[in-house]
């Protein structure tokens, strides 16, 4: 190994260290639930996942993976248009359109890789992007990949701005709008329908990242576009299947059956890697359908939700506001937001801590979010231990 690498990162890490912003990585031992057993720790409640239904550990979407397993095998051991095409792909590709009422869908290994499909693959030189400055990592990346005419990035939910940018275009250029339904760090919702019709007046094409209102948003869990009355409305619609829809992994693209085609045949991350495990396909799609069997998982959790929002501010704690189930506590400094969250671990409750880079420079914060799996004691515990430890660090 390269000794001055090795010294390099070193100080890197060390650094890290002396900021207190260097990431400890709590092994589990027990599957994703309301609940987990931590090594080191016995068992704590989880209010950092992504298991928004609680689907991760749903037996049938775990019988699902295991019959998957059994009959297709690992994996696909190649890409997919050499040979690694299975039924279970087509499948949940069909289910997925179907849920979001597209006329197709594409699976991808993670959303991130849909995210870097969809964007440059859809990008010419004579496209402008017009992103939202609070888009997920994943979108801004794709975007750096991309090789557009122009790229915009207007102030977050600007829409003042993204009409002036829009206005900006000369005729004939492709206009790509491209927003987070709902904003991760923030759990704020997109101006959907103010997008829309801004896309419309201008024939632009709009791209919502839903990963975090799949299955949350909407009576039934069919995401931003649902809430906001606008399903099937938006142009291409990119999300994960790691979060509500099982939580394994896996994302993809919902939209029509040309852009999904032009993406088979195109998009880098489709031809040049493997495709979505087959226990990953079978179980995403087993979720879908115990979703689509039990929107009440919808109501639970925006219940669950609601109560907590409602428990935490009663005891002086301000959360940001929003209608997803993201629920951002802004405590200031990195440093101080890790060690909140490692006493909250000391309580029992495993919530993780966001600081700089993730977010801006003094707006560190404690991410709550909540599941349809967690029970009103569950909910009580974690307002108790918010107390506690927020008398304790002065927060409240
Ligand atoms: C808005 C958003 N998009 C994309 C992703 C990436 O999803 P995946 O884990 O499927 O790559 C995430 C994950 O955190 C996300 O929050």
């Amino acid at each position: 190994m390269n000794e001055q690498l090795q010294e390099d990162l070193r100080r890197e890490l060390d650094q890290l260290r002396q900021a207190g912003t260097y990431k400890r990585f709590n092994t589990l031992c027990s599957p994703q639930d309301a609940v987990v057993r931590m090594e080191g720790r016995g068992e704590v409640i989880i209010l950092s996942s992504n298991n928004y239904l609680g689907l991760a550990n749903h037996p049938e979407v775990v019988r699902a993976g295991i019959e998957g397993l059994e009959r297709y095998g690992a994996g696909t051991a190649s890409v997919r248009f050499i040979c690694g095409t299975f039924a279970a792909h087509t499948d949940l590709e069909a289910e997925i359109a179907s849920f979001l009422h597209t006329e197709a869908a594409l699976t991808y290994v993670s959303c991130w890789n849909a995210n870097e499909a969809v964007i440059p693959t859809l990008t010419d030189a004579n496209t402008v992007i017009f992103s939202d400055a609070l888009n997920h990592a994943s979108v801004i990346d794709a975007m750096r990949l991309a090789r557009p005419a122009r790229k915009v990035i207007y102030q977050h939910s600007d829409m003042g701005e993204l009409r002036e940018g829009l206005r900006s275009c000369e005729a004939g250029q492709r206009q790509l709008i491209v927003t987070d339904g709902v904003f991760s760090m923030e759990g704020d919702l997109a101006h959907l329908p103010d997008i829309l019709e801004l896309a419309r007046a201008h024939d632009a094409v709009v791209i919502v990242d839903d990963s975090h209102g799949t299955g949350v948003l909407g009576a039934t869990g069919r995401g931003v576009a649902e809430h906001f009355g606008v399903l099937g409305e938006v142009d291409i619609i990119t999300s994960t299947l790691g979060k509500a829809l099982g939580g394994a992994a896996g994302g993809f693209v919902a939209s029509s059956m040309v852009v999904c085609d032009v993406l088979a045949q195109r998009s880098r991350p489709q031809l040049f890697s493997n495709a979505l495990p087959p226990t990953v396909a079978c179980s995403a799609r087993r979720a879908i359908q115990v979703l689509k069997e039990n929107p009440s998982l919808v109501e639970q959790l925006r219940a669950n939700t609601r109560h907590f929002r409602t428990r935490v501010t009663e005891i002086g704690l301000k959360p940001l506001a929003g209608e997803a189930a993201i629920i951002p506590i802004i405590v200031g400094d990195t440093a101080f937001a890790m060690r909140i969250s490692e006493k909250l671990l000391d309580e029992g409750l495993f919530v993780t801590g966001f600081g700089y880079p993730v977010v801006p420079e003094g707006t560190a914060r404690i991410r709550v979010q909540m599941s349809a799996a967690l029970k009103q004691e569950h909910l009580d515990r974690a307002v108790e231990a918010f107390q506690r430890v927020g008398r304790e660090v002065g927060l409240l």
